[in-house]
């Protein structure tokens, strides 16, 4: 039995060496001094020993089982020493940069949007703002279109369908109705802008179905179309850094009277007429939008005295404008949704 107690002993103290973590360490232990381990198992035959056999063999037993949980201690601070070792011996630079996350960027017509609210807000303007489903009553009627106006047509409007077969809700097709929108809710002076959404059946090389623009409102006592006037070369000057000319053409919409085209002198070629500038064709004059004086009967729609108040307004589309500003040859380009396009706007 002693035999077998040291050949025990000296399977360990060669298994122990071997023994590269904590984990094994304890399987080990468990193996040899565990409660079914194989020294402790000799225990169990110290019955069949004489008395002084016994002594002598116990004595031994305990000899064995110290020694070995002595050596099993020894190795386990070896372990934890050198992995304190291999923790410390590590080198990371901390000076390194760290990696950028990927950064989104703007949409060019994002940016044309704030640059003209930004450009207007110092001009003196609130910004307001409207839902895209609006009532038709609102995106027409209040704005003076009668019931047959050929824009009210489905081919110009989308319809929503509220499955109650009326047809009151529509998208909306002008940033006009938060004319309407701002009027009910206060009384002239009323000086606002309200850049948006807005969308038409419409889609070829020069038309989305969803293209955005912002709509210029000025009532109070006294205004005229000369305030127009002014107030849009005021704001060229402002957006462009220079002053620009801004022509009227008579128009017509329904909610103006006197209507008006709003042309801006070019700003690539200066208006030089005939000349070969691909933005303006050589035309000189860049068309903005429409505009004009509103409409009495807007007013009224609204509860505004006409006979007290007179107001302008005007509204033009902010692709082009965008458009004009990142020289963008193709308009669809803006909703393609390719990121290489997205990312030259990055910043
Ligand atoms: N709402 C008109 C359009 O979308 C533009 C406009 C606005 C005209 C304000 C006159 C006054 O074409």
């Amino acid at each position: 039995m002693l035999d077998q107690l040291n050949a025990e002993q000296e399977r360990f103290l060669a298994a122990l060496p071997e023994i590269a973590d904590e984990d094994a360490l304890y399987q080990l232990q468990v193996t040899y001094i565990g409660k079914k381990g194989s020294i402790t198992g000799l225990s169990k035959k110290l019955g069949k020993l004489t008395v002084d056999e016994r002594k002598a063999f116990g004595a031994e037993l305990n000899r064995v089982k110290k020694a070995v949980q002595a050596a099993l201690d020894g190795r386990r601070e070896e372990l934890r020493e050198a992995a304190r070792a291999r923790d410390l011996a590590r080198v990371e630079d901390l000076t390194m940069p760290a990696k950028r996350p990927p950064r989104g960027s703007l949409h060019p017509i994002r940016i044309a949007q704030r640059a003209l609210i930004d450009t207007f807000r110092r001009m003196g303007f609130d910004v307001a703002e409207g839902p895209h489903v609006e009532h038709a009553n609102f995106n027409f009627d209040a704005l003076n279109f009668q019931p047959d106006h050929p824009a009210r047509d489905m081919q110009d409007t989308f319809v929503v369908d509220d499955r109650r077969g009326s047809e009151d809700l529509v998208l909306r097709t002008h940033t006009s109705p938060v004319q309407i929108r701002t009027m009910l809710g206060r009384t002239p002076p009323v000086r606002i802008i309200a850049p948006g959404t807005v969308f038409r059946c419409d889609d070829d090389a020069t038309h989305s179905p969803m293209f955005h623009q912002i709509e210029g409102l000025y009532v109070d006592r006294g205004v005229t179309m000369a305030d127009l006037k002014a107030t849009m070369i005021q704001f060229t000057a402002a957006f462009f850094g220079r002053s620009l000319d801004i022509r009227l053409r008579p128009s017509y919409f329904p909610f103006v009277e006197p209507g008006a085209e709003l042309d801006m002198q070019c700003p690539f070629c200066e208006r030089a007429q005939g000349g070969t500038c691909s933005v303006c064709k050589g035309t000189g004059w860049i068309e903005l939008g429409g505009s004009g004086m509103v409409h009495p009967a807007v007013l009224e729609s609204v509860g505004v005295d006409p006979e007290v108040y007179t107001g302008w307004a005007f509204g033009f589309g902010i692709d082009r404008m965008a458009m004009l500003m990142y020289q963008i040859p193709d308009l669809r380009q803006m909703f393609d949704g390719d990121v290489r396009f997205l990312r030259s706007f990055s910043n």
